[in-house]
């Protein structure tokens, strides 16, 4: 029934639809060398090694590791897109990132792709949906209100199961554009399943959206998909550098055929996060890259 299902959302969104979506980055703000958060020209060191595939990053807060105040002068430099992203709990933290936007944002506005708040806050329960709606109505005057960013979109990145819950369309109905998050590793697919896995919940999370905003002509991206390269499996999931590879040519480069924009978790491992007991210990290793001024692990280029 699902599959059905499946084929029917992508007549409906290839309908919509006519050039290969694009594809972007997550991009982390610490270094691997240290820890330490990047500087201006640390971002245009990844920026150099990104740029041969993508001119589109995101972030996920503005004030942490004074992230805006760093990168905005390399995204400028190196003619990148950025999605800027704030984090809206708790409140102090929130303040933190609505000053960081007033600050550093004007002079860039060409440079801002977007703008989202919240990333998996629903997911994680941290606010309910009209919170989170009313977080995304705040930043949006405050964003539209500094000089050049009057029709910057303002809007959310979430999970995709998350997204479909009847209960959350407050936050789709306040977001100008919205990304959703799917990863076939973490529902411990099968590499013979993960495709079919991930069209099938990026299709319905693009369908309840186009559903809740009445209109086909939505601002839609994959927010994070991706598949690592270490570390332990998950379920029938098993990390290596070959189901990264298959999962690229036929999850990531599939949904770009399909039109659907695609943000790729992540860019570069991270390797200066703590191993973590417990979890599978993949989180250092799902970086397209090891590091800027290598080469991708694999093949990244699409058979369009
Ligand atoms: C494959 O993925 C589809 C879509 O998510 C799911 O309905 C189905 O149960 C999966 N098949 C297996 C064998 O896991």
């Amino acid at each position: 029934m699902r599959f059905v299902s499946t084929a029917f959302f992508l007549a409906t969104a290839v309908s919509c639809v006519s050039a290969i979506g694009d594809l972007g980055f997550s991009l982390g703000v610490k270094r691997n060398s240290d820890g330490g958060c990047k500087t201006t020209e640390d971002y245009l060191a990844d920026f150099n090694t990104i740029g041969a595939y993508s001119n589109i990053v995101r972030v996920y807060a503005a004030s942490d590791c004074n992230t805006l105040q760093y990168i905005l002068p390399a995204v400028k430099q190196a003619g990148v897109q950025l999605v800027v992203g704030v984090w809206p709990t708790d409140d102090t933290h929130f303040s933190e990132e609505k000053q960081a936007l007033t600050t550093y944002l004007p002079g860039y506005a060409s440079n801002v792709y977007a703008v989202t708040v919240g990333s998996e806050a629903l997911y994680r329960g941290d606010l309910t949906a009209e919170q989170l709606a009313s977080d995304i109505d705040e930043i949006r005057t405050l964003v539209q209100g500094i000089d050049g960013y009057g029709s910057t979109p303002v809007g959310t990145a979430d999970s995709w199961n998350v997204l479909v819950n009847a209960g959350n369309y407050a936050a789709i109905q306040a977001s100008d554009v919205v990304l959703a998050n799917a990863f076939s590793y973490w529902q411990g697919q099968t590499m013979a399943n993960s495709s079919h896995s991930f069209v099938d919940d990026i299709m319905q999370a693009l369908q309840i959206i186009q559903t809740v905003k009445g209109s086909t002509d939505i601002s839609f991206w994959v927010g994070e998909t991706g598949w690592p390269t270490d570390g332990g499996n998950y379920g029938a999931s098993v990390p290596s550098v070959a189901n990264a590879a298959q999962f690229w040519q036929e999850s990531i480069c599939g949904i770009r055929a399909w039109g659907i924009n695609t943000f790729v978790f992540e860019a570069f491992d991270e390797s200066w996060k703590p191993v973590t007991s417990g979890v599978s210990g993949v989180e250092t290793h799902w970086g397209v890259w090891t590091d800027s001024n290598q080469s991708p692990k694999y093949s990244i280029d699409c058979d369009f």
